[in-house]
């Protein structure tokens, strides 16, 4: 080899070299770029399984802040929420921590508005005894801080607040990181808030419409309630599922809406009914059946308690007349709590049973009247318990 030739050589050889060593720093840069994509992926999975279905705000709440501490690595960590009915208030918070007064007073709402308003995270590092941020006094034993905004623009907004990260500063990384965490269950926390307020209005309209039958005529004031309070009563007493019991409570408000086309005169009547009058009452079943038909939500066991609820096991009921297991399961479920609450109850003509001659009736009625079973389930379950009140049943 020539001088010249081996001068060249050695020259590729430190090019190539610097060209392996450039390749390594950008593998290893992409590699660690592929760790925190897998960390955030794989926080993501967490994350979506965990919250899937979950139309529970203080459950996501709960979910958020232990995923903030596990990643984030702070001492402490807090969710502070506010609702359009509801004032900021502390939904869940890791290791309380002196100074924790701090959280539920109005330095922390003015706080936790800023954050919402500036609508990025927010890192404090190095913070001394005193520190103040924006006018806003932070507590004494805060050395670092890290919130970001959950939710800022949905009907239920807040902020994730991380203090005290045990080693070294905030980073922006920590930041990207709990700002997707407050992102995902920022959207679960509005499908729970948004669930949970069409639910209440759905329970109100049900109430209203249960309240409005029953006005009708002043003897039945309550009735469909208490009915309903009877019919979960025995339905929880059997340990039936969540579901069905959403079911009885629907079903059980709505028994009886078919009244609303008997005339009041005979709903009210101060005594007893003439055969034709009764034949007038007897179709209020399938007259709420007519009137409820329509939704299609309500087909089955809903439907079915409100057609249902005036058949007898020994086939002498109506409005079909059948018999035993024939009748469907919640027709006979509040044929037992609709048959209790209208025996204790005064009529015009009669004083209510007291609760025992009540029980003694359904329990000799049980296997003719009542289905045996639950008939004697609801004895056994009421023999220590008090009569349902209107204003304490909490549907
Ligand atoms: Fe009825
Ligand atoms: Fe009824």
């Amino acid at each position: 080899m020539t001088g010249q030739s081996s001068a060249t050589f050695k020259n590729e050889v430190s090019d190539l070299k610097k060209e392996a060593s450039d390749l390594q720093h950008e593998v290893s840069d992409l590699a660690a770029k592929l760790g925190e994509a897998w960390e955030e992926l794989s926080l993501f999975y967490e994350l979506s399984q965990s919250l899937v279905g979950n139309l529970d705000i203080e459950a996501a709440g709960r979910t958020l802040l232990q995923q903030a501490r596990d990643r984030i690595d702070g001492e402490g960590a807090v969710i502070l929420l506010q609702t359009p009915e509801e004032p900021w208030k502390v939904l869940e918070q890791t290791q309380p921590l002196k100074g924790n007064e701090w959280l539920s007073g109005p330095e922390a709402q003015s706080l936790a508005g800023r954050i919402l308003r500036r609508n990025r995270p927010l890192i404090l590092n190095q913070l001394s005894d005193g520190a103040v941020w924006q006018g806003v006094p932070l507590p004494v034993h805060w050395r670092s801080l890290l919130a970001v905004p959950i939710n800022p623009k949905g009907s239920i907004q807040g902020i994730l607040l991380v203090w005290n990260k045990r080693k070294g500063p905030f980073t922006a990384g920590d930041g990207k990181l709990l700002s997707a965490i407050a992102t995902l269950a920022g959207g679960t926390m509005e499908s729970a808030f948004l669930y949970r307020r069409l639910s209440d209005t759905y329970q109100g309209i049900l109430v209203s419409l249960a309240t409005a039958v029953d006005a009708k005529s002043r003897w039945t004031a309550g009735h469909s309630q208490r009915t309903t309070g009877y019919a979960l009563a025995l339905a929880e007493y059997m340990n039936l599922p969540a579901d069905y019991l959403e079911k009885v409570r629907t079903s059980g408000l709505l028994h009886d809406i078919g009244k609303i086309g008997v005339p009041d005169a005979i709903l009210d009547k101060p005594s007893d009914l003439t055969p034709e009058e009764f034949e007038l009452m007897k179709q209020h079943p399938e007259i709420g059946y007519r009137i409820l038909q329509g939704i299609r939500q309500f087909h089955g066991d809903i439907l079915d308690g409100v057609l249902y609820h005036h058949e007898r096991v020994d086939g002498r009921g109506y409005p079909k007349g059948l018999s035993g297991e024939n009748i469907p399961f919640m027709g006979r479920l509040l044929a037992v709590a609709d048959g209790f609450d209208a025996m204790i109850s005064d009529r015009p003509y009669r004083p209510g049973k007291t609760k025992e001659e009540a029980l003694e009736e359904i329990r000799t009625g049980a296997g003719t009247h009542w289905d045996k079973q639950l008939a004697l389930k609801f004895v056994e379950m009421m023999k220590d318990r008090p009569l349902l009140k209107e204003d304490e049943i909490n549907l």
